[in-house]
């Protein structure tokens, strides 16, 4: 446990962002209704397996019908900012307007929920692309096609035209490592692909259709703030062996550098470019410039450090010749991730030096526990509570060292379809009841709130 004492909301700028994130897939439901697409997590939860505790999202947390509630809760915990996600399948359920017309009712579902954000005082911050990729152009394959880069253009084109008078933070992408290295070579996340040249193919698209997208999003919404938001890790050798310390170099090559050296103008870094071999991506003249488009800030979701080891077998230590390893008698979520607020402040001052983005959004970070519903209605979440207090401090800590962070959003509002996990891991500040979808505040959220409020 860290000494800190739990935060006070005085501790940070008058002007710094407080939210809570969600997705659309996660918590909308209303899966069929007003014409919604189908979406690669659709398809894979229909395939037996996928899912741990074999459910889908067609209902999830019915926040297609119970927004106004959920934007009230919000409100109410003191939030001035709320993370969302888009659906594609909503606004173009064929993926593009070559394979089908524009949906006009999905356009309008975000225009009444961001509309509904502004009316209780809560800065929209919408993300395009957190995951749902239409069906469609899954068929054409996906992130591996360079025109589903130019699909997300389109896609992007009319929802800034839309929605870009009103949303004034704009995400290209949530965490491209998840949607394409689990997506298309872990197999454990949509499209359920097992290839690492095509998640490398993939990761290149989605960062250029990132780049390319940002003038786009600046041309239909000028005043709106541009970025993208990844998950990135802080790394530790198990051991000071020359062979670990290497070790940790290629991990972190592919885990963190990949995405954030060619954001940041370097191109795809040389040494694990070598490592991929043939499995590097086809990348044409001008890609690399596009992706390192000048944007506002860069958002970092944080759940959680890692421990590498050397491990020369190339069928167990994949790409990279590693192994991850958990460090003994340290605190875990019931994700088994490992709990520690000194990562945070570690990869903040690691992403400060080595690549000095002017802003920083912690986009994410949250924790999921075994939460038991009390007979008072009541969810005493004392560790998630803990994290979260302790994250704060943390944060505090890395600003106090210099690190430009001016917003924190809370994973998550509400319990959630965790995909791959189903609805088995929670990790609302909300517990949500799903056979009556009743939300209640747990600890965790009430303390947020008193902190927000006070
Ligand atoms: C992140 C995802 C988010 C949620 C949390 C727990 O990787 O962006 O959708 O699943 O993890």
């Amino acid at each position: 446990m860290s000494s800190n004492p739990a935060p006070i909301r005085k501790d940070f700028p008058a002007d710094f962002r407080w939210g809570v994130s969600t997705s659309s897939f996660q918590i909308e439901g209303g899966a069929r209704e007003d014409g919604r697409g189908e979406s690669i997590w659709d398809r894979f939860c229909a395939e037996p397996g996928r899912i741990r505790d074999g459910s889908n999202a067609e209902v999830a947390c019915d926040h297609y019908h119970r927004w106004p509630q959920d934007l009230d809760m919000a409100k109410a915990l003191g939030v001035n900012a709320y993370r969302f996600s888009i659906a594609w399948p909503r606004i173009l359920p064929n993926g593009s307007t070559g394979r089908g017309p524009v949906n006009e009712a999905g356009l309008a579902f975000y225009d009444r929920l961001v509309d509904g954000m502004l009316e209780r005082g809560l800065d929209p911050w919408a993300t395009l692309y957190h995951w749902d990729l239409p069906q469609t152009l899954q068929e054409q394959g996906g992130w591996t096609s360079r025109d589903t880069v130019t699909a997300f253009l389109e896609y992007t084109d009319i929802v800034t035209r839309r929605l870009g008078d009103r949303v004034g933070h704009w995400i290209t992408h949530n965490e491209p490592w998840c949607s394409c290295m689990m997506g298309y070579w872990e197999g454990v996340h949509a499209p359920g692909g097992r290839s690492l040249a095509d998640a490398m193919q993939a990761c290149h698209h989605v960062l250029l259709s990132h780049g390319q997208a940002v003038a786009l999003i600046r041309r239909n919404s000028p005043d709106a703030q541009v970025g993208i938001t990844l998950s990135l890790h802080p790394i530790a050798a198990a051991s000071d062996s020359a062979a670990d310390l290497a070790a940790l170099q290629r991990h972190d090559g592919l885990r963190n550098r990949w995405f954030l050296d060619p954001l940041f103008g370097r191109g795809y870094p040389e040494d694990t470019l070598a490592l991929l071999g043939e499995a590097a991506p086809r990348v044409e003249a001008g890609d690399l410039a596009a992706i390192a488009a000048a944007t506002d800030f860069l958002g970092v979701n944080y759940y959680f450090p890692e421990v590498v080891q050397d491990d020369p077998d190339p069928t167990t230590g994949g790409p990279t010749r590693t192994r991850l390893v958990e460090r003994e008698g340290v605190e875990r979520t019931g994700f088994g991730w490992e709990v520690s607020p000194q990562g945070l402040v570690d990869l903040l001052a690691r992403i400060q030096r080595d690549y000095a983005p002017a802003v920083i959004q912690l986009t994410e970070n949250g924790s999921t526990f075994e939460d038991v519903l009390t007979t008072e209605g009541r969810v005493h979440d004392t560790e998630r509570l803990s994290y979260l207090q302790r994250h704060l401090a943390a944060l505090r800590q890395a600003m106090d060292a210099g690190v430009p962070v001016k917003g924190y959003f809370a994973w998550s509002l509400l319990d959630n379809f965790e995909w791959a996990e189903g609805y088995l891991r929670r990790f609302g500040l909300a517990h949500v009841d799903y056979a009556t979808q009743q939300r209640r505040l747990k600890d965790s959220g009430l303390w947020y709130g008193r902190f927000l409020n006070e």
